[in-house]
């Protein structure tokens, strides 16, 4: 298959999911926000669509987009604000756009000669980036419906956790060169360029951290005991109340999720987890967060955990095939034994989210230089609803420490 048949059949692969997850959204979601700070769920389907016309089209081969109101609207920019998005064009509406856009990136595409000098075009980036991005936008769609099940779930009674015990099972790394990041001209700019680091022997849990693991920590008084949080972490946790992982019921055994609520398995991975209370619970099992070096030593030096194969859902719990994390599954350890790594929760590292040597922002500033502040850390693996696409160990995720409302988890180190 020649690169452009290749890029093609991927985003029409990635472009059924999205299909098939509008379908998932109910009607009157569609235009609700349950905070300033975010769009309408509606939005994120047409943005999905203005980023591949503005990418492949306009940027890469020079033609004006189809609608410019449109454009605007499902623009992230500053003269946009989120709080000015309140209605958006309905779902049917939405699915036209998302055709024609997608119509006029594969007609870019066929006009296009990849051995071009522009950066844009060489090799398809410019596809291949609208591809990825649209993968990443279903894992927020997923967010999003999760977040309106929680605002509209009732109060429940609060019961008070039994302490199972953390019983954490290690794995233990000899020491020695990893590679991070990578030389595939489809990665993101963050993930480049590809430089060797040392990393010194340690351990990290063989599983990321469990529900019921987390229930022993709420039960051992972990939300209450100050010598157990940083300064920081104390003071989101006391402006955010927080007392459980972002999504739990006060039962601590269903979690409100995508779906609504759901019971929890104990030997699932936790997600909803802050970086602060990550790290709470990190001091409390008399261990800490892993680097984003030693991460990527648990995984091994090939594309996945598991090696090079595509994932199936027999290596890894991804692409929204379950709406929730499960125990990992079996073909998906790596060389050392480190189970879960790709898929399942994505998992918080201790490192900032900064520049590799060599880094150039591309192909604008605002999708993660803008982020190179020192304040975000990196996240790695991918969760339940990451895509294939993006679950090679190099990608590399990002947010800020009080942020919980991903489906976000943690392996500690020690
Ligand atoms: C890396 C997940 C924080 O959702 O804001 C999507 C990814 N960037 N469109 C985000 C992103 C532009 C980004 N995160
Ligand atoms: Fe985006």
């Amino acid at each position: 298959m020649d690169a452009k048949t290749s890029v093609a059949k991927r985003l029409g692969d990635a472009r059924k999911v999205t299909l098939w997850l509008m379908e998932q959204v109910p009607e009157e979601f569609w235009n609700q926000r349950v905070h300033d700070f975010y769009s309408p769920i509606g939005w994120h389907f047409g943005h999905i669509g203005r980023t591949e016309e503005h990418w492949a089209c306009t940027r890469a081969t020079g033609r004006a987009p189809l609608s410019e109101d449109l454009d605007f609207l499902y623009t992230d920019c500053p003269e946009n604000p989120k709080d000015a998005r309140v209605r958006v064009p309905n779902k049917a509406e939405t699915r036209a756009y998302l055709d024609s856009t997608r119509a006029a990136a594969l007609e870019a595409l066929t006009r296009t000669e990849f051995e071009n000098t522009d950066l844009l075009v060489r090799d398809g980036y410019a596809w291949e980036f609208a591809l990825q991005h649209e993968c990443q936008h279903q894992e927020t769609i997923c967010e999003m419906m999760a977040l309106i099940h929680m605002a509209g779930a009732k109060p429940e009674q609060a019961r008070i956790a039994t302490a199972d015990g953390p019983k954490l099972e290690w794995v233990a790394f000899p020491g020695g060169r990893v590679t991070l990041g990578s030389s595939d001209p489809f990665v993101y700019d963050n993930e480049r360029e590809p430089h060797e680091v040392e990393v010194d022997p340690f351990e990290i849990m063989r599983r990321a951290v469990t529900v019921s693991q987390w229930r022993a920590f709420i039960g051992e008084r972990g939300y209450e005991r100050l010598d157990l949080w940083s300064d920081a972490g104390w003071e989101w946790k006391q402006s955010e109340q927080a007392a459980r992982p972002f999504g739990w019921t006060p039962d601590l055994h269903h979690h409100i999720g995508p779906k609504g609520v759901r019971a929890m398995d104990g030997d699932e991975p936790v997600t909803g987890v802050s970086w602060f209370e990550a790290d709470a619970f990190a001091r409390w099992a008399g261990a800490r967060l892993p680097t984003e070096a030693e991460w990527e030593a648990a995984c091994g030096p090939e594309r996945y955990p598991w090696g090079d194969d595509e994932p199936t859902s027999d290596h890894a719990n991804f692409g929204i095939q379950n709406w929730g994390p499960k125990p990992p599954p079996k073909l998906g350890s790596s060389r050392i034994g480190v189970e879960g790594l790709a898929g399942g929760c994505w998992e918080w590292t201790a490192s900032a989210f900064l520049p590799f040597p060599g880094f150039v922002a591309y192909p604008y500033d605002g999708y993660s230089r803008a982020h190179m502040d020192g304040r975000h850390r990196v996240c790695k693996g991918g969760s339940w609803a990451t895509a294939g696409p993006l679950l090679r160990k190099s990608f590399r995720n990002w947010y800020v420490p009080g942020y919980r409302q991903g489906f976000l988890g943690v392996r500690l180190a020690r």
